[in-house]
């Protein structure tokens, strides 16, 4: 082999190392991408997130005051009667705790039933005897007491 033929070898290994390299790279950037972004389908919350994320800038307001046009994430992400009751209510009307009176058992409501939902979303807002006002989180807006009773009148068979 002539002097240009071993030349001419090594810059082929340099070259084909070099590139190898770079593929490699290349795989390893592609491997943290996914692994940044990938797989947070399962997570209600990483889900919001997301969409939060990728959400377009702008948005059309039609005048109402604090509605959207389009139901944006927060919408999403509102809560059900049923899980505000979970989240706030249940540890003592699920148990009886306190003497709470019982979702599942009309009897254990005695007459309380009789002052209609309005004196009851009313008493759950403010608090009554041992019951802490709004469950006892403050965060409670009327609107999401009220649906948790709504949800407690559903069970109740009211
Ligand atoms: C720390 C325990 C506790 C939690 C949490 C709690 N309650 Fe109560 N709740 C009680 C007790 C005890 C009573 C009975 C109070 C009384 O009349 O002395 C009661 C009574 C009530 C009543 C009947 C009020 C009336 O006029 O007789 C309603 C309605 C009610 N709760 C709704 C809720 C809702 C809705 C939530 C969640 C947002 C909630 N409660 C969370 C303990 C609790």
């Amino acid at each position: 082999m002539g002097d240009q033929d071993s030349n001419f070898l090594q810059i082929m290994y340099w070259l084909l190392g070099g590139m190898v390299a770079f593929a490699l790279l290349l795989i390893l950037l592609a491997m943290l991408v996914v692994s940044i972004t990938g797989d947070d389908e399962a997570d209600p919350l990483a889900r919001q997130v997301l969409a939060e994320r990728v959400q377009p800038w702008g948005r059309v307001n039609t005048g109402e005051p604090g509605t959207m046009a389009e139901a944006g994430p927060t919408e999403v992400a509102e809560l059900s009667g049923e899980q505000i009751y979970r989240n706030n209510c249940a540890a003592c009307h699920d148990s009886g705790a306190m003497q709470a009176p019982l979702t599942d058992d009309a009897g254990t409501w005695n007459n309380r039933l009789d002052q209609g939902r309005e004196t009851l979303v009313r008493h759950a807002i403010e608090g009554i005897g041992q019951m802490p006002a709004r469950g006892g989180n403050p965060n409670l807006s009327d609107d999401e007491v009220a649906k948790s009773v709504d949800y407690m009148l559903e069970r109740l068979g009211r």
